[in-house]
């Protein structure tokens, strides 16, 4: 089926089962994998997709709903699965999946979900508009629709905000 230039496929920017192995340098005191360590890995694989699926540089506007569900080990695997949920005028919502798996017995846990939402700028370092996602399956449908339920919320938060700024 021909596409329009202006809507691109989740598929042709998503980032399926990026591979990490927790060593014990990446260990908090607590023995467990650092939580920034893997904060930052999302952040820097949700920026490629991004700019994969705009075409343009981007920056981080914000983060929000990093939920941890379980902590991962040492010799664990990590799993990273990043996709965009949707695309607004320039901005798009970036989600992260993270599995800490253990390749010796094939366990598999869901270990964190993110979103990020990323601008596209133009060569002035201004917004720049970015294609529309094409929902192609049952599982894009529904995160395509929670992304516009976030991002109001997210909208409403800062207007809300506006009235404490300083002057
Ligand atoms: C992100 C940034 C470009 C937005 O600039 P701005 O002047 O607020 O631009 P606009 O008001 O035109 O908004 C542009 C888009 O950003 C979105 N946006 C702005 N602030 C946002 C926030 N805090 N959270 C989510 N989205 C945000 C707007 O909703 C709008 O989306 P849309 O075009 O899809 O409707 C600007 O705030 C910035 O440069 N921030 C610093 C980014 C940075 O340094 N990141 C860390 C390093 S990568």
């Amino acid at each position: 089926m021909a596409t329009k230039l202006n809507e691109k496929s989740i598929y042709a920017s998503a980032i399926d089962g990026h591979v990490y192995k927790v060593f014990p340098n990446d260990l908090n005191a607590h023995g467990t994998a650092f939580g920034g360590m893997i904060m930052a890995k999302c952040d820097r694989l949700s920026l490629v997709v991004a700019e994969r699926h705009s075409g343009s540089v981007c920056v981080t506007a914000s983060v929000d709903s990093i939920h941890f569900m379980a902590p991962a080990k040492e010799n664990d695997t990590l799993l990273f699965k990043v996709s965009v949920n949707r695309a607004w005028r320039s901005s798009m919502e970036v989600g992260v999946r993270v599995e800490a798996e253990n390749s010796y017995s094939g366990e598999s846990k869901h270990i964190l979900s993110a979103y990020f939402t990323f601008v596209a700028l133009d060569e002035t370092n201004a917004p720049t508009s970015v294609p529309s996602v094409i929902v192609e399956s049952a599982m894009q449908t529904r995160r395509f629709e929670q992304a516009q339920i976030r991002r109001q919320a997210r909208l409403n938060t800062v207007e809300a905000l506006k009235k404490y700024d300083e002057p």
